[in-house]
């Protein structure tokens, strides 16, 4: 059913662009607050429209002038576009416009972020720098001549012209407005090349503010490898002379795929190992080869409306997943997914805020950015993957990119491309894309004659708009260990495509222990009655390291969730397994420090809920912090023989292996300042010389509320580092004790640092004070307060921000009476706010829904 708002927009509503776009000219004369943008653009009627009213998209412009083939023209302008009355035929449109960059907060269009232009336009920012048919199915090359006095000129495409105070670009290939980008500014690079399988030579630079310059080389070796990958793995070749990336420094996401000139967030492409974790290390690497990966699947194949999001992104992420267990460990690369994908889409899909990987409508397509369309779009694929096999895979790929290449495609036209390519029925597969919520699997046994059956059951709950829900194709991946923990039976899909299936094992010589859903082959909850022992069993035994790990997390929740509830919980088993795991060495440092990890206290919250427990973030926090301390002890007499293998003699490298050795170090580490009160973290600090031990140090200080000191030291050392500045901030939030999280961040936020204009700034207080469950939902209600006082300040300059931030609140639906009275109203209070966003009150009025 439709919403009564008029703002909704619905796919079904969807019709092809009156005109379509030949060419387009840019000429950009740069000034802070008062920039000209001259355009000029070549239409033709697109023959299968069906109509001919000519609309240009257009947001917070000035009009100078507008003419249609030379003749001046006065177009109908209100606050969403122009029209304007045009010859059905052929035509040139000119128009200039001046807009201002230095009072543009929202960061989207053309702003200054620390004295440097840049732009940012998906979705729909290229509306706020000119006219423009801003919609994806709309696609031109572009040639854009940029007038200023920065030294540093830049836009998409190759380098085609320049003199002094001008440069000229010209991108070839078709593209639609929102991968436009232009930056300018004082800058400097790091240059380097690479020569694609077909030799030719692109010239790479990493633009950075001068000062920088040593944190450019991970990022520049991240492209190079991301490069080779995709011509090997996809057969795919970049296409331009040159391939740019610039770092700036206010940004609202991680990066952006602009064709040719990738925008960064800084957070999300420099490092260096003294002020960058592994975990920075990681996550740049992920994102430049996500970014660099767009510019098949995104650019070149772009999408035809915001529908189809997921198409690019889905994809993108199960390609830089792929690149990342490549290049890493594989099992904690898919480990460390697959605990995103839980903490963030599993959250998502399973409150208010739920919706389908290809949405029938949105308010704001900037509040569909989300986990549900990236990593739950991502997931989709790799089942894809699973159910056609790497082979076919592929061949889809290879008929994907030669169907569509140049083209804005769909999600029905990659679906039809696979049923094409493999000649397999995707009609059921679709659902996962049209089906919102989290499938539950549950699973029943029999062991009779030798012959063990398992049954499953499939069941997707009610989402908002969704109340039937039918059954999917779910791969399965299972393998079966005998009693002494071989693998009687190897890994093999079964294809769940009803509601409830069985599937037979025969001729077994004993009953089996199952590893179901290994590599986490399908976005489900499984939920399997086991004892404690047998899990143990396949903590120790499954060849599947996921599954292991797995095993060891739903010991833990059972621990948890006993200890939560007042039960006895099955504590020497946990304790026994995990004493084991850490103990053999077969096992990569990385993935032991993992299976130290215990549930956090979010996922704790989800899964009471799940059970019908209303969780108790205080009582869930000191289960946590009572079971922590009971590993410590158990585990004491292994600390220090442990702790001394993880010590790293060579020197620092930002690899997997080391990373893996660190993480393990810290996990230890942190057991270890539960029983010297910090002794041994205030070594570790005072001795490290990069930035994921120091900071691990602090956190464990910071625990052992003897931390003081080092803080000090810290924000001393790091004053003029804004990315090191950040984790400062975000530290003494995450670590606060929960009745003290609220005021923590009130008082950082009067810190002379805070600036709330700087999105990574806002997110190291805000965001830390929303992912620390127990501070958050204390019961006393400061969080929520607090959270609604500066989303409600925030909204009127960066309401991308403050929508995005209002999440915070999309976990209502679990929590007890008081603490849902307390949230409405914070939320009420921000919907009634004067003035508010698009963007802010759509999530606020589906919350609150
Ligand atoms: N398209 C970007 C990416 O996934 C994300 C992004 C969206 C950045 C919107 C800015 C604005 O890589
Ligand atoms: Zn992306």
């Amino acid at each position: 059913m439709k919403d009564a708002s008029p703002q909704t927009i619905y796919l079904s509503d969807y019709t092809p662009p009156a005109y379509l776009v030949e060419d387009v000219h840019l000429t950009f004369r740069l000034a802070p607050t008062a920039t000209r943008v001259i355009a000029r653009i070549n239409f033709r009627p697109n023959p299968e429209a069906k109509s001919r009213a000519f609309f240009l998209h257009g947001e917070g412009l000035k009009l100078i002038w507008a003419t249609v083939d030379g003749q001046i023209v006065q177009p109908g302008i209100d606050e969403d576009g122009l029209t304007a009355e045009v010859p059905d035929a052929p035509f040139t449109w000119e128009a200039e416009v001046e807009i201002d960059p230095a009072g543009n907060t929202r960061l989207e269009g053309l702003y200054l972020s620390n004295g440097m232009y840049c732009t940012q336009c998906e979705a729909e920012g290229f509306r706020r720098i000119t006219y423009y048919p801003d919609r994806p199915d709309v696609m031109a090359p572009f040639t854009v001549r940029i007038e200023g006095e920065e030294p540093v000129l830049l836009s998409n495409g190759n380098p085609t012209d320049h003199g002094p105070g001008w440069a000229e670009w010209t991108d070839p290939w078709p593209k639609p407005s929102y991968l436009f980008a232009l930056v300018a500014g004082d800058l400097v690079a790091r240059e380097d090349s690479f020569t694609t399988r077909n030799e030719r030579e692109v010239a790479l630079k990493l633009w950075v503010r001068p000062g920088d310059e040593h944190k450019t080389e991970w990022a520049m070796e991240s492209l190079k490898a991301s490069m080779k990958w995709d011509e090997e793995v996809y057969g795919r070749e970049y296409d331009l002379d040159i391939f740019q990336i610039v770092a700036v420094s206010d940004f609202n996401m991680g990066a952006m795929e602009n064709k040719g000139l990738n925008i960064f967030n800084t957070s999300a492409v420099l490092a260096s190992p003294d002020t960058s974790t592994d975990a920075n290390f990681a996550r740049i690497e992920g994102i430049v080869a996500h970014e660099y990966f767009h510019n098949w699947t995104g650019n070149r194949i772009t999408c035809r409306d915001w529908f189809q999001l997921s198409l690019k992104e889905g994809l993108t992420v199960f390609r830089d997943q792929s690149f990342s267990a490549d290049l890493r460990s594989a099992a904690v690369q898919r480990i460390e997914d697959v605990m995103a994908l839980r903490g963030r889409q599993f959250r998502e899909d399973n409150g208010p805020l739920a919706h389908q990987v290809q949405p029938d409508s949105f308010v704001e397509i900037n509040n569909f950015y989300t986990a549900t369309i990236y990593e739950k779009g991502a997931e989709v694929i790799r089942m894809l993957h699973t159910l056609v096999g790497p082979d076919d895979y592929r061949k889809a790929l290879d008929l994907y990119f030669d169907r569509h290449d140049g083209e804005a495609a769909t999600i029905d036209d990659w679906l039809n491309v696979f049923e094409d390519a493999t000649g397999r029925d995707l009609g059921q597969f679709k659902r996962w894309y049209k089906q919102a919520g989290t499938p539950r699997l549950s699973v029943e046994e029999q062991w009779e004659d030798g012959t063990y059956t398992l049954t499953f059951t499939q069941d997707t709950p009610p989402t908002p708009g969704q109340d039937e829900k039918a059954p999917l194709v779910i791969p399965i991946v299972t393998g079966l260990l005998g009693p002494n923990g071989d693998e009687v039976v190897p890994s093999q899909v079964l294809e769940m495509t009803e509601k409830t299936q069985s599937f037979t094992f025969a001729g077994l010589g004993a009953k089996p222990v199952p590893s179901i859903l290994r590599g986490f082959s399908a976005p489900v909850i499984l939920t399997r009655e086991a004892s404690p022992e047998e899990r143990a069993f396949l903590l120790a035994n499954d060849t599947d390291p996921f599954n292991r790990w797995e095993a060891g997390r739903m010991l833990a929740k059972e621990v948890l969730t006993a200890m939560v509830t007042g039960k006895e919980p099955p504590l020497d088993a946990y304790l026994g397994a995990l004493a084991t795991m850490l103990r053999d060495d077969s096992l990569e440092p990385a993935f032991r420090a993992l299976a130290l990890h215990l549930p956090g206290e979010d996922d704790m919250a989800q899964t009471l809920h799940d059970a019908g427990i209303t969780p108790d973030p205080a009582r869930i926090h000191d289960a946590r912090e009572t079971l922590l301390q009971e590993v410590a002890e158990h585990l004491q007499d292994s600390l220090p023989r442990l702790s001394a293998e993880m010590v790293i003699e060579a020197p620092f490298a930002p690899d997997a292996e080391q990373a893996g050795k660190r993480a393990l170090a810290l996990a230890l580490l942190r057991l270890t300042t539960r029983l010297d009160g910090g002794k041994a973290a205030a070594k570790v600090y005072a001795e490290a010389d990069n930035m994921t031990l120091s900071l691990g140090a602090l956190g464990c200080l910071l625990d052992a509320e003897a931390g003081e000191a080092a803080l000090a030291d810290f924000e001393a050392r790091w004053a003029g580092d804004a990315l090191v500045m950040d984790k400062w901030f975000m530290m003494q939030v995450s670590h606060a004790a929960p009745e003290k999280a609220a005021d923590v961040a009130a008082r950082l936020a009067e810190h002379p640092a805070f600036n709330m204009k700087n999105p990574n700034r806002f997110r190291s207080v805000f965001g830390a004070l929303a992912m620390h469950p127990a501070g958050f939902h204390h019961a006393s209600g400061a969080g929520y307060a607090l959270m609604a006082d500066w989303i409600i300040r925030l909204d009127p300059l960066n309401p991308q921000i403050a929508a995005r931030m209002s999440g915070a609140f999309e976990t209502i639906g679990r929590y007890d009476a008081d603490r849902q009275g307390m949230m409405r109203e914070a939320l009420e209070r921000i919907a009634a706010s004067e003035g508010l966003s698009r963007d802010t009150g759509e999530m606020v009025g589906r919350i609150l829904r």
